[in-house]
């Protein structure tokens, strides 16, 4: 039977998505040399002088076996054609809950020791390496080589592309993420304050804030501005221009990547056309997604098409080939079209080429974090951007180019902050599909 003939369930998925990971490490490992790889879930860190320990999530390259972002201290090994070993780091302890196995299909598929200590397992003969957030001295005692960069840059080749497992969980991720996008709207139309948005939005998507995959950006008024803005203030502002949230989920492991800008009813008359211009150009550039085409070029069409709109809503009085050449887009949106997304928001390899060779950013573009040419099964964000960011405007009255800008309707738009629209979207053998789903 094929995918094509019944939906396949999830646990059919997670166990092919093991497969082809068991084959793809075992080619890896046999490839460089390796008899087999340790990966080091992580630990969290403690706080100077406390007991206390920071928020945690577990390392990509273990979570791309189990998808358990919170399962600390433990050790997962892989060899060719051999079933992986856990060993999780299970103590007895009446202050915590001690991890315990989820109903999932890899725990079938796994051998599973639970254990009192969280030291590595031993390793039988052979040449290994140990991945993860481990002490050089630990690997020599392991007798294993610490972080080898040839075996890194290789496994996160191959988190590049993702399986149909893969795409499930992050829909999964993205349906969970919307429901609180839905939630944390209305709470800014009845005239919540941030921290209310917030608590909105955790409470419809169903996650403490610890476990979010990234710290939500709750951005009222000129606070949308702020490009990762952290806090949540406590009392509503007297006029509610705006509201940018840029608020995520992990769903298995899996990360969503959304952002919505909404008007509120103290805007300004030219913020609510903008949004409308900025999810366009959004859609616009989605349409274009497919394998070959190159991520670099979307984000120079990005610029082309914000210079459009910054000419047509009269905020420029230049052409818009005049305002890209300028520099005059890039202050209006400072970041990149989008990143690589799965285990990690902002997800490995986005950088370099399937052969682990670097692939810079462009000169004027040093935040693109994703150079490389599209392919099916990647994933991802689409996020344009459009803001007044008083930092980067600033500069350019200085220079002739100031003179095309509107500086009055600019500074009408200032406690305004900024607009971003975000969606995530799969590459497909043909073209594209948005896990994002219509709010
Ligand atoms: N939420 C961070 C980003 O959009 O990349
Ligand atoms: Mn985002
Ligand atoms: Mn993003």
């Amino acid at each position: 039977m094929t995918l094509t003939d019944a939906p396949a369930t999830l646990d059919a998925l997670q166990q092919r998505h093991l497969e082809r990971l068991q084959q793809a490490y075992g080619d890896t490992l046999t490839r460089l040399g390796f008899d087999g790889v340790l990966l080091y879930s992580g630990h969290p860190r403690r706080h100077f002088a406390d007991d206390q320990e920071a928020s945690f999530a577990a390392f990509g390259h273990f979570m791309h076996w189990t998808g358990q972002a919170d399962l600390a201290r433990s050790w997962l090994l892989i060899r060719p054609d051999q079933r992986p070993r856990l060993k999780i780091h299970a103590p007895d302890d009446f202050w915590h809950l001690p991890a315990r196995l989820p109903d999932e299909a890899w725990v079938q598929a796994f051998d599973i020791e639970m254990s009192r200590d969280d030291s590595p397992p031993v390793l039988p003969a052979g040449r290994f390496a140990v991945l993860g957030e481990v002490s050089a001295s630990l690997a020599d005692s392991l007798g294993a080589a610490c972080n080898p960069a040839s075996l890194t840059s290789a496994l996160d080749e191959g988190r590049v592309r993702k399986s149909d497992y893969e795409i499930t969980c992050l829909r999964g991720a993205n349906r969970q993420a919307m429901a609180g996008h839905d939630a944390a709207r209305q709470a800014f139309l009845d005239g919540g304050a941030e921290l209310d948005i917030q608590l909105a939005y955790l409470g419809a998507s169903r996650q403490r804030e610890t476990a979010l995959p990234y710290a939500n950006i709750v951005g009222l008024n000129a606070h949308g501005g702020i490009l990762h803005y952290q806090h949540y203030a406590t009392r509503p502002p007297a006029r509610r221009c705006s509201l940018l949230l840029d608020a995520g989920h992990r769903h298995r492991g899996y990360c969503a990547d959304i952002t919505r800008t909404w008007a509120g009813p103290d805007a300004d008359p030219a913020f609510a056309p903008l949004i409308e211009g900025v999810s366009a150009l959004q859609h616009e550039l989605i349409d274009a997604l497919a394998p070959g085409v190159a991520y670099p070029t979307l984000h120079r069409r990005m610029h082309q098409a914000l210079g459009e709109l910054l000419v047509d809503q009269g905020l420029l009085h230049c052409s818009p080939e005049a305002a890209v050449e300028q520099g005059m887009t890039r202050a209006f949106c400072p970041h990149g079209l989008g990143h690589s997304l799965g285990l990690q928001v902002h997800d490995v390899a986005g950088r370099v080429d399937g052969q682990g060779r670097p692939l810079p950013p462009p000169e004027t573009d040093p935040a693109l974090r994703l150079t490389r040419e599209l392919e099916a099964g990647m994933v991802v964000t689409m996020e344009p951007g459009l803001y007044v960011i008083p930092m980067l405007l600033a500069p350019l009255k200085e220079r002739a180019a100031g003179r095309d800008i509107d500086w009055p309707r600019v500074e009408r738009l200032a406690d305004h902050g900024g607009i971003r629209i975000e969606d995530n979207v799969a590459i497909t053998a043909t073209g594209h599909d948005n896990l994002t789903p219509p709010e």
